[in-house]
């Protein structure tokens, strides 16, 4: 392993992943591969761009020319596959994104890199592909029941993976990773859009009745989960990334307004998501066999994440304009008129 494409690395988890890796293996060179959609960003990769073995391009997965362009031009061995639509909200809005760049960007990137030879190809997935778990906890040779346009569009390159080691003998490897937060995430997901929108003291939209269960990633245990399954990983095998640190909303809810020092008057109880499952919960002893832990816990992750949130005003703030505007109307606008009748 020498030359690593990270795709959808300006998004939340993968520029983490890029950060990580351009510090840790000097000697590994890192070719970050985003179509920079709503959700990439580069000021997420400014911590590194002037490290000698870090470089951008921009693309879509599903550009096969635009693809192999990359793979000749760097060199490219290794393949850590971030790149999705990822918001299970915008999925219920309108799927096709999603179609386009978990399933079909997933197949174009496989069938590529077959052709190119490449060594090994990392496929970033999900808990959600599981579906709503009411009790007890996930393993990797669970099948799949998605709930979501989101999940169902995740749990279909997931299955081309897999076929292309089954059928072509692809060194591949899948992790699923649950709910993940942390410095940079995109403020639509629920702790990055809470603490933002509680720091403004607005109304924070909880679905139903909030006692939803996730399971709470750090992003920095995302990114060494994903490292080790990279290294030590055995091909054609799925690993689990879980905080084991399970919470409901609501809970979630009130310690980020405690943590801020704000009212819990700012909740709101909306009309709920469509489709929306109740629980994720994953095991994962068997990530834990490769020698990862988890590093933070959920009360430590939550502090750092809010003080990141509260000391880089400069990062959101102009994220929540334009588009995301029209996106927030589409979202809430009449769940919030209709939580006020
Ligand atoms: P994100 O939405 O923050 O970032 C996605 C990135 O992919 C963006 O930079 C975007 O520009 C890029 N992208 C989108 N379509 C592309 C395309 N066609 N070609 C190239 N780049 C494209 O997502 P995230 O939260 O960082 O998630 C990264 C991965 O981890 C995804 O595959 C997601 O399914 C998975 N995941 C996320 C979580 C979570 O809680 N956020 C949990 C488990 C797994
Ligand atoms: P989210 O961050 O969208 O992740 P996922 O749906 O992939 O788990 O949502 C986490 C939980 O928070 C989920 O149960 C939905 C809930 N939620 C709200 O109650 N209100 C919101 O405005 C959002 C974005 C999420």
């Amino acid at each position: 392993m020498k030359n690593i494409l990270v795709t959808g690395a300006a998004g939340f988890i993968g520029s983490a992943f890029a950060r990580y890796m351009v510090k840790n293996y000097p000697h590994y060179n890192i070719v970050v591969y985003d179509k920079l959609t709503y959700a990439g960003n580069l000021e997420n990769l400014l911590p590194i761009s002037d490290e000698p073995n870090y470089r951008f391009v921009q693309g879509d997965i599903a550009d096969r020319n635009a693809v192999q362009r990359s793979f000749d031009e760097f060199q490219i061995d290794t393949v850590v596959n971030f790149a999705a639509e990822s918001h299970v909200d915008r999925s219920i809005l309108q799927a096709d994104a999603f179609i386009h760049t978990d399933v079909v960007g997933v197949y174009i990137l496989l069938d590529t890199a077959k052709a190119h030879g490449i060594e090994r190809i990392l496929h970033v997935s999900t808990d959600e592909v599981y579906g709503d778990i009411h009790s007890g906890f996930s393993v990797e040779t669970d099948g799949f029941a998605p709930n979501s346009p989101y999940a169902a569009s995740k749990a279909g390159g997931e299955m081309m993976v897999r076929a292309y080691h089954i059928t072509h003998g692809m060194n591949t490897v899948i992790t699923r990773g649950s709910n993940t937060y942390g410095p940079y995430q995109y403020p639509e997901k629920l702790l990055p859009f809470f603490i933002t929108e509680a720091i403004d003291e607005r109304k924070l939209p909880v679905y139903g009745d909030g006692r939803q269960v996730r399971d709470w990633l750090f992003v920095e245990d995302h990114v060494t989960g994903i490292d080790t399954a990279l290294h030590h990983g055995k091909a054609g095998e799925a690993y689990n990334i879980a905080g084991e640190d399970l919470h409901e909303n609501i809970e979630v809810t009130h310690r980020l307004l405690s943590l801020l020092g704000k009212s819990k008057d700012l909740i709101k109880h909306v009309p709920d998501r469509e489709g929306h499952d109740r629980r994720y919960a994953m095991n994962c002893d068997k990530l834990r066999g490769l020698g990862w832990k988890q590093q933070f816990n959920f009360t430590d992750g939550l502090e750092a994440t809010v003080n990141w949130y509260q000391n880089n005003l400069w990062w959101w703030r102009k994220i929540k304009t334009g588009d995301y505007l029209e996106y927030y109307r589409q979202q809430y606008a009449a769940r919030l008129a209709a939580a006020e009748e």
